[in-house]
């Protein structure tokens, strides 16, 4: 069975109450229930937190202990290198994420620290971002 760890960062434990218009109405955590039902051989485990070095604990973690990490870092995508840095020390490739399209946003989401060291990104297509890491990391891992 392949194990997967979902990192979620800073605000988005706010889905489905921050911004609808950008985000959707749809929390994490009921997300998350579909994406279980439809890939019932996959161990997901997740972890959501507002706060960099728990970010930066859970990757050096995960990174030994899974299969792959999908990763949605929030801001600290645009400012963190020592999240960088956290994702160049582990073993398990890590995909990058976001919901919206930040590229049709303001031009301080268009920089990302993550990208150069992520084995993909993926934007733009909501919370299906998230099933679509999940098949690109399937298809890497397996
Ligand atoms: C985000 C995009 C980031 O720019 C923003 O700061 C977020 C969410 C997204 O999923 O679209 O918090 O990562």
């Amino acid at each position: 069975m392949a194990s997967i760890q979902i990192i979620n960062g800073p605000n988005l434990n706010m889905l489905g109450v921050r911004e609808p218009g950008i985000y959707g109405n749809c929390s994490f955590e009921s997300y998350l229930e579909s994406l279980r039902q439809r890939f019932p051989d996959v161990s997901f485990d997740y972890f959501q937190s507002n706060t960099e070095g728990c970010l930066i604990d859970k990757i050096q973690e995960a990174g030994f202990s899974h299969d792959g990490i999908i990763l949605n870092a929030g801001a600290y995508t645009h400012t963190s290198i020592a999240l960088q840095d956290a994702i160049r020390s582990i073993k398990a490739p890590v995909i990058e994420v976001h919901l919206s399209n930040v590229f049709q946003r303001e031009e301080f989401r268009h920089h990302s620290f993550l990208s150069p060291v992520c084995m993909g990104v993926i934007c733009g297509f909501g919370m299906d971002s998230y099933r679509l890491a999940t098949e690109a990391l399937l298809e890497k891992i397996s």
